[in-house]
């Protein structure tokens, strides 16, 4: 809790002045997030940090995937928002329950932390501890960026995550091949568009990383048979068994599982929270296997 003008930001540590999107976030933070839980008197957080972390599975058949890759389990976790809202060592627990699944390959898409990067560094840490035999992955998202994005990105990879920002990771079984592309955050279709293109160029890649899912009519036209994302949170208010039904509005493709030609699209609703109150739409990580054919 306390007041969101005065945080332990890097910019307290360096003495740089916040940007205008972490100083919107922050208003944002406290109307929607520390000022309600003040009026009820702590009530919310209590409630919120008592909700338990979903442990989905979902099969996906993504024409064109490579066939040495059959069968690969992937663990699809997103939007942790260390802070308020999910404290570093329930974030670590967490990780732990994903890590106790035995993914073959870790895929966060981004959003880390919630509003400031100091702290997150033990919950980076675990994340890049769960042995996962075709790597760990992690790429920016928007709420990454609030405050510094370079130093979200140096603490991942000093932990040992691969941060793809606009690049291409290649892992081999046999003859065969995986490419896993990643893009920086990108907030409008057409920046998604060139950051893929930067990204894949004249290539292909197997599987595409992007915090946001309006990033996958571009991979679908570049016939990318998987991709992965967050970002809407499922709009953690939703019609009860109508998922897509929910507040992220400004989001076609919000929640679960999408096709578009070949190309497949998984939108996980997220492990955290933007706001303490999630309505139908149960914080999630997945657990993702991925078969090749229709
Ligand atoms: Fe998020």
């Amino acid at each position: 809790m306390g007041d969101p003008f005065s945080r332990n930001s890097s910019m307290a540590r360096t003495g740089k002045k916040p940007s205008v999107k972490l100083r919107k976030a922050r208003i944002r933070h406290f109307l929607l997030t520390t000022g309600p839980n003040r009026l009820s008197r702590g009530w919310l957080y209590r409630r919120h940090h008592a909700e338990g972390v979903e442990l989905v599975e979902q099969e996906i058949v993504a024409p064109g995937w490579p066939k040495a890759f059959d069968g690969i389990r992937i663990g699809h976790i997103s939007d942790i928002h260390v802070g308020d809202l999910m404290l570093a060592n329930r974030a670590i627990e967490v990780i732990q329950q994903l890590a106790a699944a035995s993914p073959d390959m870790v895929c966060n898409t981004g959003d880390l932390v919630d509003l400031h990067w100091p702290g997150v560094e033990p919950v980076a840490e675990a994340l890049a501890a769960i042995r996962a035999p075709l790597g760990n992955f992690f790429v920016l998202g928007n709420h990454d960026e609030l405050d510094s994005g370079e130093d979200v990105e140096r603490i991942v990879s000093d932990a040992g995550t691969t941060v793809l920002h606009d690049d291409v990771a290649q892992i081999t079984r046999g003859d065969d091949r995986l490419r896993v592309g990643g893009i920086g955050w990108a907030r409008t279709p057409a920046r998604c568009r060139q950051r893929i293109e930067a990204t894949i160029g004249d290539e292909c890649v197997d599987l595409m990383l992007a915090h946001n899912p309006k990033a996958f009519d571009h991979a679908a036209a570049r016939h990318v048979p998987l991709m992965l994302s967050g970002h809407t949170h499922g709009g953690q208010i939703a019609r009860r068994n109508r998922p897509d039904a929910n507040l992220a509005v400004a989001h076609r493709r919000s929640a679960g599982l999408y096709e578009h030609g070949d190309s497949r699209l998984y939108v996980t609703v997220g492990a955290g929270a933007l706001f303490p109150v999630r309505w139908n739409v149960p914080a999630e990580i997945a657990i993702l296997t991925v078969r090749c054919g229709r």
